[in-house]
């Protein structure tokens, strides 16, 4: 697979699906209740550039955008021992561009490793940030490129909305990971290490300006973090999807189309984690769950991630694994609220027919998480290396996610933090 896509980006989908607020979505849904078709608004301003040797275009995609001073934001050194560093510095050379490197973003980014970025990033100069790594490294690069369009404001007080963020500098990525979808995304997710705290920002201004793709630079990642990233993608898709806006055929099927194509190459790169059709699949189907495209007219859930952040930020869990670990105790708290569409899923994604809607719902809940087992993901905090929780921890996790309990989280069934601690309840054994 090789393509450039901002065109068709632009020319057809974004010519389709037009017009009206994405908020309008949330405001007509809690005046009517259920809604049919929602209006919205979309873009996907990102140029993808994907394919083997990509990664040779980065000087030239810096330049198409009349910059030349770029600010290189990466990770723990993967990239170092991968060589791909040295790439993209030697392409940027070719175009006379001027760099810093910013190295070292782990994963669960902290906040203060990005304020360090922000200072370092306007004592340079730069005019664009540039990833080179997976979700950790880019969102510490958006954070970066809003701290340095906005000097003397933290970047927190955008996190927190205390600011409108009305500016920040374009952000590249080069990606070596798939999973969290950042490099098309709108948000961020940083963590205060100080009170814990995991929370997202979202902006069309950190939408990334380019993507380069290569998938053949994911052949280096260790499984466990190929199948974090496998599970992230998967519950981009399906948090979007458990939601109560029906008569959304068009996005349902783009969901369920990937959901399936995820799972068909999941199993062939867990097998063999250089098959390129495989990592090209599974990169692609990254990038798609995390733009928008598959929640299109409908209210994201995001519950499950609500719960993950938590788990991420008190015991430093790789993202993915928070995510599986959680998911079946949410589907079965709420799959009784809407048994004809967890049926649909079941139906439309694994090929389940039971007797009856209940039937099919619970079956697809046990096919969902046998898939994650599959590869060798957690379904229950017991499976993962913080081990079961006491009820205090719990309750402290749900309140967290809640603000105190002050905000109901989800869409599908809105929860405040009694039901979040019931949900971890049931996550902590299976
Ligand atoms: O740090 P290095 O040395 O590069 O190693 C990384 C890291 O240890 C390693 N890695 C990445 N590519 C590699 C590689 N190792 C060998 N070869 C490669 N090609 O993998 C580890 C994980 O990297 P990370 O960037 O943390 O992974 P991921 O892309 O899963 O990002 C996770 C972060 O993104 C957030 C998560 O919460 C988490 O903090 N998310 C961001 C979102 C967004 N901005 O839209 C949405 C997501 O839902 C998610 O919340
Ligand atoms: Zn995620």
């Amino acid at each position: 697979m090789q393509f450039f896509i901002s065109e068709i980006a632009h020319k057809i989908i974004g010519n389709i699906f037009t017009n009206i607020r994405i908020a309008a979505v949330d405001e007509k849904y809690k005046k009517e209740g259920e809604i049919d078709y929602a209006e919205f608004c979309t873009v996907y301003p990102t140029k993808v550039v994907f394919g083997k040797d990509m990664q040779k275009e980065a000087g030239k995609l810096v330049r198409e955008l009349g910059v030349t001073k770029v600010f290189l934001v990466y990770g723990g050194g993967s990239v170092i021992r991968s060589g791909l560093l040295d790439e993209i510095k030697k392409s940027l050379d070719e175009e006379h561009i001027f760099y810093e490197e910013f190295g070292g973003v782990k994963p669960n980014p902290r906040l203060s490793f990005a304020r360090e970025g922000v200072e370092k990033a306007i004592a340079f100069g730069a005019e664009l940030i540039l990833a080179v790594g997976g979700g950790s490294a880019i969102d510490t690069a958006k954070g970066i490129a809003i701290g340095a369009a906005n000097p003397g404001t933290d970047i927190w007080e955008f996190w927190k909305n205390k600011k409108e963020l009305k500016k920040a500098l374009p952000v590249g990525t080069v990606l070596t990971i798939s999973a969290a979808g950042s490099e098309m995304s709108n948000s961020a997710v940083l963590t205060d290490e100080e009170t814990q705290d995991k929370s997202g920002i979202g902006s069309d201004l950190i939408r990334p300006k380019f993507a380069i793709m290569n998938p053949k630079l994911t052949y280096t990642l260790p499984k466990y973090q190929l199948t974090c990233g496998i599970v992230d993608i998967f519950m981009h898709t399906i948090e979007r999807y458990f939601t109560p806006v029906h008569g959304n055929e068009l996005t349902d099927e783009i969901a369920e189309g990937l959901m399936r194509t995820l799972i068909r190459n999941a199993a062939k790169a867990y097998e063999n984690q250089e098959d390129y059709d495989a990592m090209s699949e599974i990169m692609w189907c990254g990038s798609i769950s995390h733009n928008g495209i598959t929640g299109l007219g409908r209210p994201k859930d995001f519950l499950c991630h609500k719960l993950g952040h938590q788990l991420g930020a008190k015991f430093d869990e790789a993202h993915g694994a928070t995510l599986s670990a959680v998911w079946g105790s949410w589907a079965r708290y709420v799959y009784h609220l809407d048994e004809a569409r967890f049926a649909n899923y079941g139906r439309k994604v694994w090929n389940i027919d039971e007797e009856n809607d209940e039937k099919t719902a619970v079956a697809a809940i046990e096919k969902t998480e046998e898939f994650f087992r599959s590869l060798h993901m957690p379904t229950c905090l017991g499976d993962m290396k913080m081990g079961v929780q006491p009820d205090e921890v719990l309750k402290e996790m749900a309140g967290k996610a809640t603000a105190g309990d002050t905000m109901k989280v989800g869409a599908f069934q809105k929860m405040g933090a009694k039901e979040l601690y019931e949900i971890y309840k049931k996550a902590n054994h299976r």
